[in-house]
């Protein structure tokens, strides 16, 4: 019998404040008119000063056990993808696993903003091999953390966002097909120089301004728009699926500009091409599950819809999963 993987569950979780572009342009030199046009973001979600990666993990994760009907004590693994942990070690799968109450093992996944379906991957090889029955994956980033709120170049771009999903053996239905990929060679377009065990933080490092985002932007977006189309190709060739079938293509959230070039290069029309950029940013490996579960609670996924999920960034990375979406609309239960 084949065991697939099905999407049971979604939740996510935004922290209340705002950084607004209104807010930026009192920081650094730029304009409301300039992010908007090459971003298309209005503003981003940050995390209250007590807040920690976990602490938005942990809220997504109750949201998304809820809907999925699950209890603690039925999770078989959490899988976290996080490049913004609390701490080295540990590791905020498993301060996650505490807060929720959890007592299966926990882990995290560091693919950037790829992590999601990284961990997808992962989450669905437990599931499919019978290591695992019930998978709870969440994706958390606070990436406002690592800004550096004087580089106009960057601070513009990043949010603060938690999503997760409950992932199930089922007999068919849910992933249908993974690719990834990686590009380390090209990691330092863009990457965080200080704080690990390469160059450890300092007196000196917090001087130099060394613990927070450095990035080629324009390498970045020319990377993004030639990998995106290509690894979706490689998903729905995998999972016998034709890019017209897609219901939704559900890009990672990094601009505007980027969702606009996909869409036209791989042939979706706008319509069917998620975007939440304006509001949320770039919440790294949120991204992803925060569209999961805009669509869903909003009434726009329909069981039997196929999804391309694809995401890319630091690393470098990329990847995208076909899904078939199983769960039904809220409201709309038999
Ligand atoms: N406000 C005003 N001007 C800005 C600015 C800002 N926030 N940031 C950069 N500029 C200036 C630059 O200094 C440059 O000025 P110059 O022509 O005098 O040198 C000019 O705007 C154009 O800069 P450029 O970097 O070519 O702009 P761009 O159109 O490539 O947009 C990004 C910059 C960062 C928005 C864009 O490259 C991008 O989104 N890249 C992908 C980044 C990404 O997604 N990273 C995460 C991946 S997971």
């Amino acid at each position: 019998m084949t065991r697939t993987a099905e999407i049971i569950g979604v939740g996510s979780y935004l922290p209340e404040g705002r950084i607004t572009n209104a807010d930026l342009e009192r920081m650094v030199d730029t304009s409301d008119e300039w992010i908007v046009t090459r971003t298309g973001i209005r503003e981003r979600p940050i995390a209250d000063e007590g807040q920690a990666t976990s602490d938005l993990a942990i809220r997504a994760g109750q949201a998304a056990l809820a809907v999925a009907g699950v209890a603690p004590e039925d999770v078989d693994l959490l899988i976290m993808a996080t490049s913004t942990p609390d701490m080295v070690f540990p590791s905020t799968g498993c301060l996650t696993q505490a807060g929720l109450g959890l007592s299966c093992p926990a882990f995290d996944v560091n693919a950037a903003c790829t992590g999601f379906i990284y961990a997808l991957q992962t989450a669905t090889s437990a599931i499919e091999s019978g290591r695992a029955d019930t998978v709870l994956l969440i994706g958390a980033d606070t990436l406002t953390r690592f800004v550096d709120f004087t580089d106009r170049t960057t601070c513009i771009l990043f949010g603060d966002g938690a999503g997760a999903v409950v992932l199930r053996a089922a007999e068919s239905g849910g992933v249908r097909g993974i690719a990834l990929g990686a590009d380390g060679k090209r990691g330092s377009m863009l990457y965080v120089p200080a704080g690990g065990s390469a160059m450890p933080a300092s007196a000196e490092t917090v001087a130099n301004r060394e613990h927070y985002i450095r990035m080629n932007g324009n390498e970045v977006f020319k990377f993004a728009v030639r990998v995106i189309p290509e690894t979706t190709n490689a998903a729905l060739a995998q999972s016998g699926v034709d890019v017209g079938d897609l219901a939704w293509l559900i890009p990672h959230q990094a601009n505007q500009r980027i969702l606009d070039t996909i869409a036209e290069r791989l042939g979706v029309s706008h319509e069917r091409v998620f975007s939440n950029v304006a509001n949320t940013a770039n919440t790294s490996a949120a991204s992803i599950p925060l569209a999961l579960d805009d669509l869903y609670t909003s009434g726009r996924l329909a069981a039997g819809d196929l999804l391309a999920l694809v995401g890319f960034g630091a690393g470098l990375t990329w990847g995208a999963a076909v899904v078939e979406w199983t769960k039904t609309t809220p409201g709309k239960e038999a």
